[in-house]
């Protein structure tokens, strides 16, 4: 073999050539469209308050996910706060929250009042085990946050049923996941109310931003009060398409969580753009798991659930078999990154998160009763620990919408990492003496 092919087949961390050279996308991204409206918005003097552009992006977001009502809120922390308030969560009930989501989702229901309880999560998906919640539901538990993580969907057929039997109150956590679907219905309007961020990651994004969907009226009228210090929709007055409501006093303590129009400008554009990079990554993600389940080795893509007719992806989730080869998830993913492939782990397991520790001394909600809330300090949920330590790989939506090029090198180098495990292995010990 000649030197050059040498180095194409050698791994990057032995001092191979990087097995991806096209230049990753970029993200996020915004058309001539945004362009052409910011610049009307900004010589208008209507920048906030319920402007056109978040009147209209409030209804196509509605049509887009399947319900009657959206809104828009700040951030995808306080659309879960206010979605649980709106459902009923009061503090003193318990909510039951996956261990492993972004810290937001728990931070949103101890912010209302609520006790925070975390729970397993299904190994083959990372999203919330059904049988896990089921075992912690008690007299006080009002509600369930499934977070469709990544890039798999919560078994929402079970949860739902966990809902109906016992009386509980869904409220999913869309960060991730817009334009999902379930059995032809899409995420967020599968429970009592959806929540989404538009956080500058996201796949749906205006900087920051979040939104609430739902059907039933008094929770669409009671998120409304809650991000608008106090006033509603006067229930007499049918807004006009387009049009901000009438507003009349609330029945809550509400809040400034409005949106700028140059964010429903920017959430508008990207709406319209969503349906097709959704497809595209979708198309991306079906390459590289053919390509895994062909070439064998230790990392794959979950299982295929039937029941989901859709996945948007925040991350790719792709599952790594450590144990079989020897080598650690960390080790393999410094591999893949050496090879131009940007993988990353999952997020802190929720309990391990420093600002739970910090909660009960500074956070403006009264203190609660040590004795009726989680240990949290002490919880290890195992199929939680796992993903985080031995077996979760993420690759971040936006290496999705690479063309077929730019994804046959990214397979290129799992394959070679894949084929070169011994000698990854040899590097990766070097190093870590090397630090020693
Ligand atoms: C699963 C999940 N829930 C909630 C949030 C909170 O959203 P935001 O950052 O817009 O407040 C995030 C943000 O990253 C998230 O990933």
């Amino acid at each position: 073999m000649s030197t050059v092919n040498r180095n194409r087949v050698k791994p990057a961390v032995c001092g191979g050539e990087k097995a991806v050279t096209l230049a990753m996308p970029v993200w996020p991204v915004a058309g001539e469209l945004e362009v052409e409206r910011m610049t009307q918005v900004v010589r208008s003097g209507k920048w906030s308050w319920l402007g056109a552009h978040e009147m209209a992006f409030s209804e196509e977001f509605a049509k887009f996910i399947g319900t009657r009502h959206s809104l828009c809120l700040a951030n995808g922390t306080v659309t879960l706060r206010c979605a649980l308030q709106a459902v009923g969560v009061e503090p003193g009930d318990e909510v039951i929250v996956p261990g492993l989501t972004w810290v937001a989702t728990a931070q949103a229901a101890l912010d209302v009042g609520a006790n925070v309880v975390l729970v397993d999560i299904d190994p083959e998906t990372l999203c919330l085990d059904p049988v896990a919640v089921e075992a912690a539901i008690t007299p006080k538990t009002k509600a369930i946050i499934p977070v469709h993580l990544y890039g798999c969907m919560c078994d929402m057929d079970a949860l739902g049923a966990l809902a109906r039997k016992h009386h509980l109150k869904i409220v999913e956590d869309v960060a991730h996941q817009h334009g999902s679907e379930w059995r032809g219905r899409r995420a967020g309007s599968l429970g009592d109310a959806g929540s989404y961020s538009f956080q500058q990651s996201k796949i749906l994004t205006s900087g920051e931003g979040g939104a609430i969907t739902c059907d039933d009226d008094e929770v669409y009228r009671t998120c409304f009060a809650l991000k608008q210090v106090g006033w509603m929709p006067d229930p007499e007055a049918a807004a006009e398409p387009g049009q901000a409501p009438k507003l009349v006093p609330g029945n809550h303590y509400g809040h400034n969580y409005r949106i700028t129009e140059m964010q429903a400008v920017l959430l508008r554009g990207g709406l319209s753009q969503l349906d097709d990079q959704n497809r595209r990554r979708e198309a991306a993600a079906e390459r590289i798991r053919a390509a895994l389940e062909k070439g064998g080795g230790p990392l794959r893509l979950p299982r295929k659930d039937p029941r989901v007719t859709r996945q948007s992806y925040y991350c790719l989730t792709m599952l790594y078999d450590g144990p079989s080869n020897g080598l650690s998830r960390e080790a393999y993913v410094w591999a893949l990154n050496a090879e131009g492939l940007p993988a990353v782990g999952a997020y802190w397991p929720v309990y391990r998160s420093p600002l739970l520790n910090l909660y009960d001394r500074t956070s403006p909600v009264p203190f609660r009763d040590p004795g009726t809330i989680q240990d949290y300090g002490r919880l290890r949920l195992p199929n939680v620990e796992k993903a985080v330590k031995d077996r979760a790989v993420m690759l971040l939506h936006h290496h999705l919408l690479g063309n077929d090029e730019y994804i046959d090198q990214l397979i290129a180098a799992i394959r070679k990492v894949n084929d070169n495990l011994a000698a990854v292995a040899t590097a990766w010990s070097e190093k870590e003496a090397g630090k020693s």
